[in-house]
């Protein structure tokens, strides 16, 4: 039976239950049809969304506002530099304030718990399209994306390699746990590259209830080994360009190269949330395989966003 999202944020998967997510997936792939087959689909008729970037984007920007469009909507783009948000004027104020104007706000920014504090003070759905600790709109796609391509979630298993510590880690974490997915998260040693405690505590329990796994090592070859998909990201996220040369001697070990591909499994998915630097975190080989999904995994956001702003606007 479908559940109302009617009026619910969506700032991590961790707040999801597993019957939303799959609704998100079943309308995600009406609306797909519907776009391919040219049949209008205008649920959102003259609703706003306010898209909030205090970080640069691409796929982001572009798919939320695209998606207002077909929905029959607008969606607004505001510079997180040329508001008030939380500098001239409290995060708590501007909620209220934009709640009395718009139906639904995008934020991408630094600081997750901005995004926290608006769905506190608005009441309208705040929707997350990045902070430093997550990512949850990639990565519902990534796993809508995953159920196209092996028409199952349950008992496949993903390894990230990369950055344990950053928002894609964190929400594949999240993500791959809820459906009963095997996660496995290969990262350099340091303190700096694991994933939080508290996540990683979520998706045990998580993969407890499911009777799935939860793994984090240092060895890349071990944790690809038998891997259904393999996912990596930048190794220097937004904000840390200070970091990145420094960063790239650390992950250089953990590149998705096609010596480490071979241990997976031979019909393996590559994934990559993109902007990717090719030739350090992923080389062409396999960005560009047979394998790579990447580009199916970017139009995915379109639906996948569609999909949630019609549940939840
Ligand atoms: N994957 C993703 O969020 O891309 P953008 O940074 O281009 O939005
Ligand atoms: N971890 C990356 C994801 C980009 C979509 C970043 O935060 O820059």
């Amino acid at each position: 039976m479908a559940v109302s999202m009617k009026g619910k944020s969506l700032i991590s998967i961790h707040d999801l239950s597993i019957e939303e997510v799959y609704q998100i997936f079943e309308l995600a792939k009406i609306l797909k049809l519907k776009r391919l087959s040219g049949e209008p689909h205008r649920l959102l008729e003259g609703k706003k969304l306010g898209m909030i970037f205090s970080k640069p984007s691409t796929r982001t920007r572009i798919s939320f506002e695209v998606g207002m469009y077909e929905l029959g909507g607008v969606g607004m783009f505001f510079d997180g530099k040329s508001i008030h948000l939380g500098k001239k004027e409290s995060i708590s104020d501007t909620a209220k304030v934009l709640s009395r104007y718009l139906d639904g706000i995008m934020i991408r920014t630094f600081d997750h718990q901005e995004v926290v504090d608006l769905a506190r003070f608005g009441s309208i759905p705040i929707i997350n399209g990045l902070t430093d600790l997550l990512h949850p709109c990639q990565v519902l796609t990534d796993l809508f994306t995953i159920l196209e391509k092996k028409q199952v979630l349950k008992g496949l298993k993903l390894t990230y390699v990369g950055d344990g510590g950053n928002n894609m880690a964190h929400s594949l974490l999240n993500g791959c746990s809820k459906v009963g997915m095997d996660v496995t998260i290969v990262t350099p040693s340091g303190n700096e590259y694991q994933p939080n405690a508290e996540i990683v505590a979520n998706a045990q329990a998580n993969a407890k209830y499911q009777g799935s796994k939860v793994e984090i090592t240092t060895d890349p070859v071990a944790g690809v080994k038998d891997a259904d998909v393999i996912y990596t990201d930048v190794w220097a996220s937004m904000g840390m360009e200070g970091e990145a040369n420094e960063r790239e001697k650390v992950f250089q070990p953990l590149q998705v190269n096609e010596a480490l591909v071979k241990h997976a499994k031979a019909d393996y998915l590559f994934m990559h949330c993109l902007p990717a630097y090719r030739g350090k975190e992923v080389v062409n080989e396999v960005i560009d395989s047979p394998n790579s999904v990447v580009f199916d995994e970017a139009e995915n956001r379109l639906h996948v966003q569609k999909a949630i702003m019609a549940l939840v606007m």
